[in-house]
């Protein structure tokens, strides 16, 4: 099916249909291939990306900022401390007025309401560079990684082990949108929100999937392909930070605990980690870890979602 992704934004991973997602991985790999053999790809000569930053980031700005380079476009760091919108202008003006000058809005901010917002009022296209809800960019570089490694999506067993973050609610909504079996261990309280969940079981019912929530590793992590996790605590949460340390114990991703994997389990995480936290060191420095690939298809997916939405 030819799918069209031109002028639309990418705020959740809910905003692609199955077909836009493989389209965005194949332009990816081809991305991917163009830049590894030295193959000029300016498909985006002389456009320009504003970044906006109300948060930290090492992957998402230096991807974002030479992806629009290598596209021959240009990337502008806005931090939100130089910005006028940490002053109080409003979110609907700042939108309004940036997408005279800009030609896409990439924005990490805290509250998924403000990319609606920015959405709303930017006549260019919006993309979300994380917030306290998603961060679809991360799971579509996950993908290119896990294609790369296991040449599928469907059919496959991903585990998450960890908070129900917005890492977590965007790999729910990717794993049920591509087919994959998902299975997330959270300790209780920590569970993604019920409402994801559901909307997550919905469509992948669709999918001939299946998303299960548990508050057992051993059970997570019996038979997994993919295995994941992230931070206890995300920014925005360090003040939690003792209480969640205690709260997660025995949620590490160990040898241990992954006993029931698949014997050719690959271990992502989305970075950065915290080794003796969530992972041991073991492992995500083990044979079984593919972080640097992951990290470094942030570059390649991100560039295809430029490319076509812009
Ligand atoms: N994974 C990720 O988004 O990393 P940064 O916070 O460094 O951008
Ligand atoms: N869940 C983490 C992801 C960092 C890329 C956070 O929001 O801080």
């Amino acid at each position: 099916m030819a799918v069209n992704l031109k002028g639309r934004d990418l705020l959740s991973m809910l905003d692609l249909s199955t077909e836009e997602i493989y389209q965005i991985l194949d332009t990816a790999a081809n991305l991917k291939m163009k830049q590894y053999t030295g193959e000029q790809h300016h498909l985006l000569k002389g456009k320009t990306l504003g970044m906006i930053f109300e948060k930290s980031s090492t992957r998402t700005r230096v991807s974002f900022e030479t992806g629009i380079y290598q596209l021959g476009g240009y990337g502008l760091f806005l931090s939100s401390n130089d910005l006028q919108i940490g002053r109080g202008e409003p979110v609907s003006d700042t939108a309004s007025v940036l997408s005279r000058y800009l030609d896409g809005i990439m924005a990490r901010v805290y509250k998924h309401q403000t990319v609606v917002d920015l959405a709303k009022y930017s006549r260019v296209p919006v993309i979300n560079g994380l917030c306290d809800y998603e961060h679809p960019c991360q799971i579509l570089a996950d993908f290119q990684t896990i294609m790369e490694k296991k040449r599928k999506l469907e059919g496959l067993k991903l585990t998450y082990v960890g908070d129900g973050n917005n890492v977590c609610n965007s790999l729910l909504f990717g794993c049920a949108l591509t087919g994959m079996h998902i299975s997330v261990a959270s300790p209780k309280g920590y569970e993604p929100a019920k409402d994801v969940v559901k909307k997550a079981q919905e469509c992948a019912a669709r999918f001939g999937s299946s998303v299960e929530v548990t508050n057992s590793v051993e059970k997570a992590a019996k038979g997994a392909d993919v295995v994941y996790t992230d931070v206890w605590a995300s920014m925005g949460q360090e003040k939690e930070q003792q209480l969640r340390l205690k709260a997660f114990e025995g949620f590490q991703v160990n040898a241990k605990n992954m006993k029931g994997a698949k014997e050719d389990y690959i271990f992502l995480h989305c970075l950065p980690a915290h080794r003796g936290e969530e992972v041991s060191a073991e492992v995500i420095d083990g044979p079984h870890s593919v972080i640097y690939d992951e990290a470094e298809n942030r570059l390649h997916a991100q560039k295809a979602v430029m490319a076509l939405v812009m």
